[in-house]
């Protein structure tokens, strides 16, 4: 068998440590390295999978032995670490929503283009969901038309997240209830997969909020927003980080065109069969394996991943402008990547 590639993981905390056992699970593939701001964490996670090597900074970048490197940082601290790791000519596997600004969403691009050669991943996980691929599948063949009208949401309750124990030290705060943002960090899931879904782009976008049930968010933690698409069709997506209720089934996705509709896991042709079963099933809970294995095969065989850096961004750029669309009260223009 041939040399394995290298693998560094950034960012330990439970999406971190996720990644990294998706990766153990690849053949392909080794976890050499781990880093983290807090020493506790490294060496705990240093010790629970075998890991040789550890850092408390960027120092991981400089080795030689590592070719692939996931990024798994607070969702207002993936620029600095994505760019680093390019730079270094790495492969960078970067978690979704790519960024929480838009000067941060170029400046990552740019550096892409800057280094061609180097594949890129932001972690839209839906994407490999076998519901989603089938729905995908489904909208390419053409069967149900010219899409007009799609919704998504995401319902999840995340209070969880007011724990004492999210408060980080290095940092200064529970990055979660003091930067979080419902549309950008749980919303831009199903965007993704609405825009996946349109073969289009958002280019406007009006929204509301409100803060009545999560009040320990310093952000509002209720978010509808309604965006119309170049091709004239038109979309809803709603977050809501305080529901009492399950995370919704398939995201409540539904997507409407002139020959069919899918609402979840069904879809109708014909009013009077109704909806039927759609043959595949829903994964409720994050298929990392699948991604990171679509990852390393697109390092492997030289292929552009399915949603690469420029992809990230589109997605991202949407749901940031849903926060500028709630301050100013208006309808705001989409900005192109
Ligand atoms: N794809 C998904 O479905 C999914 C699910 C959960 C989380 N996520 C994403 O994964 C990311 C991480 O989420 P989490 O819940 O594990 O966060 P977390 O806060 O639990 O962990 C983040 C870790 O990053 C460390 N860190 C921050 N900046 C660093 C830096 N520059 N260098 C090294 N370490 C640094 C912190 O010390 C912390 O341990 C977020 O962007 C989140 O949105 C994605």
């Amino acid at each position: 068998m041939k040399r394995k590639f290298g693998v560094g993981i950034i960012g330990l905390g439970g999406n971190g440590e996720a990644h990294l056992r998706a990766y153990q699970s690849n053949p392909f593939v080794e976890v050499r390295a781990v880093c983290d701001f807090s020493q506790e964490k490294v060496e705990k996670i240093k010790k629970k999978y075998g890991i040789k090597y550890g850092y408390t900074d960027y120092q991981i970048l400089k080795r030689d032995d590592i070719q692939i490197i996931s990024v798994n940082t607070p969702d207002s601290l993936h620029a600095e670490p994505f760019i680093k790791s390019l730079e270094a000519g790495k492969h960078t596997f970067v978690e979704k929503p790519m960024a929480d600004n838009i000067s941060g969403l170029k400046e990552m691009v740019k550096t892409t283009e800057k280094n061609p050669q180097l594949k890129t991943l932001v972690g839209h996980i839906l994407r490999f969901n076998p519901l989603f691929i089938e729905i995908k599948r489904i909208i390419e063949k053409g069967i149900l038309g010219k899409i007009f009208y799609l919704e998504g949401d995401y319902i999840h309750n995340l209070k969880g997240q007011a724990d004492k124990e999210r408060y980080d030290p290095k940092i200064k705060m529970n990055w979660y209830l003091e930067k979080e943002l419902p549309m950008v960090g749980g919303g831009c899931h199903p965007l993704d997969v609405l825009r996946w879904f349109a073969q289009d782009e958002p280019i406007e976008v009006q929204a509301y909020s409100n803060r009545i049930s999560f009040p320990e968010m310093k952000n509002d933690s209720s978010v509808v927003a309604i965006f119309k698409f170049k091709n004239g069709a038109i979309a809803k997506v709603t977050a809501l980080y305080e529901p009492i209720s399950p995370y919704a089934f398939a995201n409540n996705i539904t997507v409407y065109g002139t020959k069919g509709t899918i609402l979840r896991d069904t879809i109708c042709l014909n009013e009077k069969e109704g909806f039927k079963k759609i043959p595949a099933k829903y994964h409720p809970g994050h298929p990392y394996e699948p991604e990171v294995n679509h990852f390393i095969d697109c390092i492997l065989k030289d292929k552009k991943s399915l949603i690469d850096a420029k992809e990230g961004a589109r997605s991202a750029a949407v749901v940031i402008t849903v926060s500028k669309a709630l301050k100013e009260k208006r309808s705001i223009p989409i900005p192109e990547f």
